[in-house]
């Protein structure tokens, strides 16, 4: 037998009304926060993510599916967001519509990672981003919009945590900091971190090895580098968020795992098991769209990771609508049924009603365990006696109550049932 590829998951059964529910609730706080739609191909240049996420991050180095075309192009599956909708921003002229460009999408996205809870080589994110605003409102609607979601899908146990990253001179002087405290301590980093202090000083400030974190506790914070400029925006936003009772953490340490980021940057912790999950990420980054070919355009985003979501919402037991598949069975018992349960059926699903009736050939007793078993609402019974009485019997699955209709009546009782 053929498996699916590590990493990866089928969504079956019960799975898919998880899904429905997240998506609907995600278009849905999308839509009160005045963002639109956006589709783009899962399938990009490699260049785009490489100019954008950058060259040095681990996504870019180590876990995109990169392959040459027929054609001789270097293609990656999307590993994020992000870098396409800036791609199709610049390539589609949306800025001919007016800023900003209130955006989201919702989709797979692709890294070659180790698979573990929450980590996948196949990951769904929806994401927003705002185009065209500098202002630290704009960084303040993201993360509103990002609780917003969060509290519909009634999970409380979140946690915000901020940072920023400042300015390009102000990250330089940190980074010199950073490389200074690191210095008499490299011998005892970790093989990664040795790589990152080369390449990529900020990413030591993520390594999960229990000795480098506990090294971090002393190194020299981001905030305590920012210039007057950089800080005045940075409690520009934090007293907004206040005055929307949104409560947050600092966390001096948070870095993001890619290098677009210059401002304000945020993600969401959440307890699951015995771990803690990010949940969301994302912050401001000025220069993508320049860098990328376009005018100097501000933007700020975030994405979330729904599988991690939804493993949440499982676990806190999150109740959810699950409408059962088919409201109605209709069941016919012989040959001579099969006209009379064509014609309810037909006309119940012209109505909009889901209907099911047998397709397997099967007897009575069988048929009514299907019904029961899709969870069907009520059946109707349809025999030889009740086509010779011109009398159905339609059971209520839920009570087992059964109840005998004029044939000529059953569609407008089905559907007076169905209102109630
Ligand atoms: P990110 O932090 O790389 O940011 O990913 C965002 C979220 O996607 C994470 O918080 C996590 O929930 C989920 N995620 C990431 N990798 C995996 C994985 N391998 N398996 C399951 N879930 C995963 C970005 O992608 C940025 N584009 C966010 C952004 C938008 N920044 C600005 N705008």
């Amino acid at each position: 037998m053929i498996k699916r590829p590590k990493g990866t998951y089928d969504i079956i059964g019960e799975d898919a009304p998880f899904w429905h529910h997240f998506e609907n609730k995600a278009k849905e706080s999308a839509r009160v926060f005045g963002f639109e739609e956006i589709r783009t191909p899962i399938l990009e240049r490699t260049e785009l993510f490489k100019r954008s996420v950058g060259d040095e991050t681990d996504i870019v180095q180590k876990e995109m599916y990169t392959f040459d075309d027929k054609g001789n192009r270097s293609m990656t599956l999307r590993p994020e967001g992000t870098a396409p909708v800036v791609r199709a921003f610049l390539e589609n002229n949306l800025m001919s519509l007016g800023l900003p460009q209130k955006l989201f999408y919702m989709g797979p996205m692709f890294r070659y990672e180790k698979p573990q809870t929450g980590r996948y080589r196949q990951f769904h994110q929806f994401g927003v981003e705002i185009i065209g605003s500098s202002s630290s409102k704009a960084d303040v609607e993201i993360i509103w919009q990002a609780k917003y979601l969060i509290e519909s899908l009634h999970l409380h146990n979140y946690k915000f945590q901020v940072n920023h990253l400042g300015c390009s001179s102000d990250r330089l002087e940190y980074k010199k900091a950073l490389k200074a405290y690191y210095k008499d301590h490299y011998d005892s980093l970790c093989d990664d971190c040795k790589v990152r202090y080369e390449n990529n000083i900020l990413r030591l400030l993520d390594c999960k090895n229990p000795h480098d974190v506990a090294l971090k506790e002393k190194a020299p914070k981001l905030t305590e580098f920012l210039c007057d400029q950089c800080s005045a925006e940075y409690m520009t936003i934090k007293k907004q968020l206040g005055q929307l009772s949104i409560d947050y953490e600092e966390n001096p340490f948070l870095v993001r795992g890619l290098d677009y980021y210059t401002g304000m940057v945020f993600e969401v912790k959440y307890p699951f098991s015995d771990t803690v999950l990010d949940i969301l990420g994302g912050g401001r980054y000025d220069h993508v769209i320049s860098e990328l070919g376009g005018k100097d355009i501000p933007a700020v985003g975030y994405a979330c990771g729904i599988e991690r979501i939804l493993s949440i919402m499982k676990e806190e037991e999150v109740e959810i609508n699950i409408k059962p598949l088919s409201e109605i069975f209709v069941l016919g018992m012989g040959e001579e049924a099969e006209p009379y349960v064509i014609k309810i059926v037909r006309f119940l699903r012209r109505k909009g009603i889901s209907v099911e009736h047998d397709l397997m050939g099967r007897g009575l007793r069988t048929q009514m365990k299907y019904a029961s078993k899709i969870g069907a609402r009520f059946t109707i019974i349809i025999g030889d006696e009740e086509i010779n009485n011109g009398i159905y019997v339609v059971k209520d699955m839920e009570t087992g109550n059964q109840t005998s209709v004029e044939s000529s009546w059953i569609e407008n009782y089905i559907l007076d049932k169905l209102e109630e």
